[in-house]
């Protein structure tokens, strides 16, 4: 039994999905999931930014903001303070780098998962301009070193700028002219290279506004094994300066980074303009893409607000902050009331597995909750349990309950099993899995994503919460945990289930037999082999 709109995940995935995918369980095997960096690259582009930051501000205190000191302070600070400046410097630099390649491979991955469309269109567009403002950071602050890198940089961003309406090459040229170059540009790349970051850094704010308890502090262990990881190169390879500025020359031959100035040779093997064409219509095509590529949009959460007490459990475990709590209409009274914001909603129901009020156990014929799905309601999933649930028969019965992203769990259904697929694993309500028990079911399978495959960020992790003890709703502690058993599975491992599902029986049949049970009968049933 599903929901109206129960996707296969599995089969609906694109290649590059599919390929990601696989990098991820590569990944997960050698890290493990909690610690794998494909499954945190947001955070890691936050931690690589603090620590360019710490590193930045360190080499400013010995910085000369001058055109004559500028290289000379920068090639004091690398070889006379060996093993802290030169650190700093190193680090400075190789950790731009790693915030580059972790931003490049969140956006792949985003694209790839299709995470660009529908309510995710505004975590989608705030990453665009990101990607702009850490190259130009980048590029600023490969100017400030004041080598033949830096030279080159400053001809050829002249020349690319000359490209468009407005610029000429005389007229900015005039920058890089021996006789014009004074100080005051120079303290302008200074301000623009502290600026710069500070812009990306609201940016990066701005991008994780829709995005409940997002992620930006990564797994601890790879936090300190990245860094150690950067040291170990800054020592290895330190970042030095190239040969000095020399404005009575054309620098012919300069080592790039390609991870911030991979788009310099195009100036000249194609044209300023081809360039801007390239980047600025790929620009474009990832700022329209979620209208582009737009799908149907799955119904939003509804808030009733005869059952909704106000207790803001939805708010705190919605992962997309689409629940606000608002003074109730008229009322004196200090009580709330759930509202949704329905482009914010993802429409995944982890709101109503979070809402007191989508127990079943409430004896009303019309099971209403204070907040609920459209496509699959509370109300509906206890009427086809319970139906589903009396029409068990056998022994060690059980009640899969899946999700429609994750491990397909319809395949298990047969005569002594019953499956239930939810928008998410985290709509499903811990008091469902004791009335399924109560009801005749002797063991309730709960299936939901491998750790950090969570469509919906945090549905897994909520689940597991609910019914360890660990977050409200919880399971009671009546609830006997044998009959119980949760499973992680990635989405494609649907087949590992069956192996489960038949492990967890033979367990139940003989807790059962030990605890001497005989299996449930109805009336009129017969005993099955
Ligand atoms: C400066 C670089 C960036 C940083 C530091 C960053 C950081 C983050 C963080 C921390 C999250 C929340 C992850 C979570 O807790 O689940 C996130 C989500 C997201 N980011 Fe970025 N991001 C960056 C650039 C980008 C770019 C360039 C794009 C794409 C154009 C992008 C697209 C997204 C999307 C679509 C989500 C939502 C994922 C979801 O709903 O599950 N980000 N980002
Ligand atoms: S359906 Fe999901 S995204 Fe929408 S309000 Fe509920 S928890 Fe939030
Ligand atoms: S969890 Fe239910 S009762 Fe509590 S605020 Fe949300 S809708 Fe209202």
């Amino acid at each position: 039994m599903s929901t109206a709109q129960a996707p296969d995940a599995a089969s609906g995935r694109s290649a590059l999905a599919r390929a990601f995918h696989a990098l991820e369980r590569g990944f997960d095997r050698v890290f493990g999931p909690g610690a794998n960096p494909l499954r945190q690259l947001g955070a890691l582009g936050f931690w690589f930014f603090w620590i360019v930051t710490v590193s930045g501000v360190y080499i400013y205190a010995f910085f000369d903001t001058s055109i004559v000191g500028a290289y000379q302070s920068l090639e004091a600070l690398a070889r006379e303070q060996r093993y802290a400046g030169g650190i700093m410097r190193s680090l400075h630099r190789y950790a731009s780098d790693a915030f580059v390649i972790v931003m490049a491979l969140h956006l792949v991955r985003e694209l790839a998962y299709g995470r660009f469309r529908g309510f995710r269109w505004f975590s989608w567009l705030s990453g665009v301009p990101l990607v702009w403002l850490a190259i130009a950071c980048g590029i600023g602050g490969y100017w400030l070193v004041w080598d033949q890198l830096a030279q080159f940089i400053g001809i050829a961003t002249t020349e690319w700028f000359s490209a468009l309406p407005g610029f000429e090459v005389s007229m900015v040229r005039n920058f890089l002219d021996a006789g014009t170059l004074s100080d005051r540009f120079f303290s302008l790349l200074v301000f623009l290279h502290i600026g710069l970051p500070l812009l990306l850094l609201l940016g990066m704010w701005i991008h994780i506004q829709r995005i409940t308890r997002a992620r930006t502090q990564p797994d601890a262990w790879l936090g300190w094994a990245t860094l150690g990881v950067l040291v170990i190169l800054s020592l290895a390879k330190p970042a030095l300066s190239q040969a000095p500025v020399d404005l009575s020359i054309e620098p012919a031959r300069i080592g790039l980074d390609w991870f911030y100035l991979f788009a310099y040779p195009g100036i000249y093997r194609l044209s300023p303009g081809a360039m801007w064409f390239i980047l600025g219509g790929s620009t474009l095509l990832l700022c329209v893409l979620p209208w582009l590529d737009a799908k149907p949009r799955p119904a939003v959460a509804r808030v009733d607000p005869a059952n909704c007490n106000g207790c803001g459990r939805c708010l705190a475990d919605c992962p997309y902050e689409a629940v606000l709590l608002q003074p109730r209409e008229g009322a004196r009274s200090r009580f709330k009331l759930a509202v949704v914001l329905p482009d914010l909603c993802a429409g995944c129901g982890v709101c109503a597995g979070a809402c007191p009020s989508s127990t079943p156990f409430r004896s009303v014929d019309a099971l209403a909750t204070g907040i609920d799905m459209p496509q699959l309601s509370v109300g509906d999933l206890r009427g086809r349990m319970e139906r589903a649930v009396g029409r068990l028969a056998g022994h060690a019965r059980v009640v899969v309950f899946g999700c429609d992203r994750g491990a397909p769990v319809h395949g298990l259904e047969e005569a002594s099993v019953a499956a239930f697929s939810l928008p998410c694993i985290g709509m499903l309500p811990p008091s469902f899995i004791e009335y399924a028990l109560r009801g005749g079911a002797d063991g309730i399978m709960v299936v939901g994503c491998a750790d950090g495959d969570c469509e919906f960020r945090c549905g897994a992790e909520w689940i597991r919460q609910r019914i360890d003890g660990a977050r409200e709703p919880h399971l009671r502690t009546s609830v006997p945990r044998e009959r119980v058993i949760m499973l992680w599975p990635y989405h494609d491992e649907g087949g590992s289930l069956e192996a489960a599902l038949a492990g967890f029986r033979m367990q139940l049949r003989s807790t059962m037999a030990a605890a001497g049970h005989a299996p449930k009968r109805r009336q009129g049933e017969t005993t099955h082999a």
